[in-house]
């Protein structure tokens, strides 16, 4: 079997292998912000990316896609059921977003999640040289840290968390606490998207496992394992490189156009997920109207929301309920080719949404609750003219460095109205002046400096890893 010094691990790979109309497997990006982040910066290293391929059954055999070795991990129907749906998606993602939907708890969804952490754990024991570096992401995988050290004692083990991590009230609510805190103990680096979350994460340790913990440093087993904030990013230059080329622009104008070439164009870009605020947007929206504080005539909005999670009870009814609104609201407000809301479900690719980032004069990103949201740093690299305005919520992770946004409160719906009408009068000078300023930030903390931090971090003298992660 092949070994790589470098072994990167998430519940999926870079590709999913979704089923085209007739039938036929076909390969495509998979969805999300994990990928995106993780994606151009791997490409072309020697890393071995060990995930999960989409389906279930036995593990494809997949090609190298962009210089990336892929090792597939299978999961069986009762795995996607259990670990995927289940403890994954219905406990543990409700729940580290702030319970904005009921978290499910069910012991046989924590036993698969337990066997396919295994699964996992096993997995990167056989694809990783000595010595070498195992770096874990996000809450699909939480035991496997400690499930590897007990494996392989050699090797340094990082665990990074894109999504927010709960306050202390919320994560004693889980049966499971003290193993799940356990197995992210077994990393010697944990990483989170923001300083809070450290320090719940310390709170938490020190009070579930009673060893000493600060927002740095928790010490167990003899071991000290290191915890830090590193918030994720984009490859800033590669959707800035995007957005400025002929053709992009050209399909921006054309998609302009075929609006109507309406004076004000809002967008919104979301995977269907009940964190997102969708639904508080929407209502904001059609207020607006109803008011006639915004004009259907001279103002349209685009709503792109692939679906997720399909078969998950709470992402059925998100789905339906997004789709009667969206209805309502054209039936209300809408005029002959002239809808209020242009409602887009389909996966586009990467011109496609910098065409789409480039069109409109207002992104609406406003989640109840987001670990980051690359989609508003992905906008704001796209306005390489340094036009439009970026209307973020306060709960999304990214808040923390965009503090040039127009902020909102998504749970306020007249603070939501009123930051989506200042969002659309911004005066021009002043909107060019903060989108330079974050543009200039996304330049400086881009994907490959939140690697280096990272890997920097965990393996203090790991020249090779510096080698690895080029500009
Ligand atoms: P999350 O990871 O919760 O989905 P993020 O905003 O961090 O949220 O990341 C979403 C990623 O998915 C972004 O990189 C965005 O470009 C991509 N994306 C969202 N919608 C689409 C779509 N319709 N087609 C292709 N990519 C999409
Ligand atoms: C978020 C999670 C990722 C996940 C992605 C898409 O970004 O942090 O781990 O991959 O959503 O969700 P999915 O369930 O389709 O993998």
């Amino acid at each position: 079997m092949r070994q790589s010094s470098l072994v990167v691990m998430a519940n999926r790979l870079p590709v999913d292998d979704s089923v085209a109309p007739d039938g036929a497997c076909e390969w495509r990006r998979s969805p999300g912000g994990l990928v995106s982040a993780l994606h151009p910066l791997l490409k072309h290293t020697p890393a071995t990316w060990i995930g999960w391929a989409g389906g279930t059954g036995p593990a494809p055999a997949l090609p190298d896609v962009d210089g990336v070795r892929l090792h597939t991990v299978p999961l069986t129907p009762e795995d996607f059921r259990d670990h995927y749906e289940g403890f994954a998606n219905a406990t543990l993602w409700p729940l580290y977003h702030d319970a904005v939907e009921q978290p499910e708890h069910h012991r046989r969804w924590w036993e698969a999640y337990q066997r396919v952490n295994r699964r996992f754990a096993e997995a990167a024991a056989a694809v990783t040289e000595p010595g070498g570096v195992v770096w874990v992401q996000d809450y699909h995988l939480q035991l496997v840290p400690a499930l590897l050290r007990d494996l392989r004692p050699d090797l340094r083990i990082g665990f990074f968390l894109h999504v927010p991590f709960p306050p202390p009230e919320l994560f004693m609510q889980l049966p499971r606490r003290a193993e799940l805190l356990r197995g992210i103990l077994g990393a010697d680096l944990v990483g989170f998207q923001r300083a809070h979350a450290a320090h719940n994460f310390a709170q938490l340790v020190a009070k579930v496992i009673g060893v000493p913990a600060t927002d740095r440093q928790v010490e167990v087993d003899g071991r000290t394992v290191r915890v830090g904030a590193f918030p994720v990013s984009i490859d800033t230059a590669e959707m800035a490189a995007l957005a400025a080329r002929p053709d992009v622009v050209a399909r921006a104008d054309r998609l302009r156009n075929d609006l109507g070439d309406p004076e004000h164009v809002i967008l919104s870009v979301d995977r269907m997920d009940y964190t997102k605020g969708i639904e508080q947007r929407l209502k904001a929206y059609s207020e607006l109207i109803a008011s006639g504080d915004v004009k259907v005539q001279d103002t349209v909005m685009v709503q792109v929301a692939v679906p997720s999670r399909e078969r998950v009870g709470q992402y059925q009814i998100l789905r339906d309920r997004v789709e009667r609104e969206v209805g309502r609201i054209n039936g209300e407000f809408g005029r002959v080719g002239e809808p209020a809301i242009h409602y887009l479900t389909q996966p586009f690719d990467r011109a496609e949404l910098a065409a789409l980032y480039r069109m409109a004069d207002v992104l609406a990103v406003t989640p109840l609750r987001d670990g980051m949201n690359l989609v508003a740093k992905e906008y704001v690299a796209a306005r390489v003219d340094d036009s439009g305005t970026l209307l973020l919520s306060e709960f999304a992770g990214a808040a923390a460095e965009l503090s040039q946004a127009y902020l909102v409160n998504p749970h306020d719906l007249e603070g939501l109205k009123q930051g989506l009408l200042a969002a659309l009068q911004a005066d021009p000078a002043d909107a060019a002046a903060r989108m330079r300023a974050m543009r200039e930030h996304l330049h400086r903390y881009d994907i490959r400096s939140w690697a280096r931090s990272y890997l920097s971090a965990l393996d203090e003298n790991g020249s090779l890893l510096h080698e690895m992660i080029t500009d």
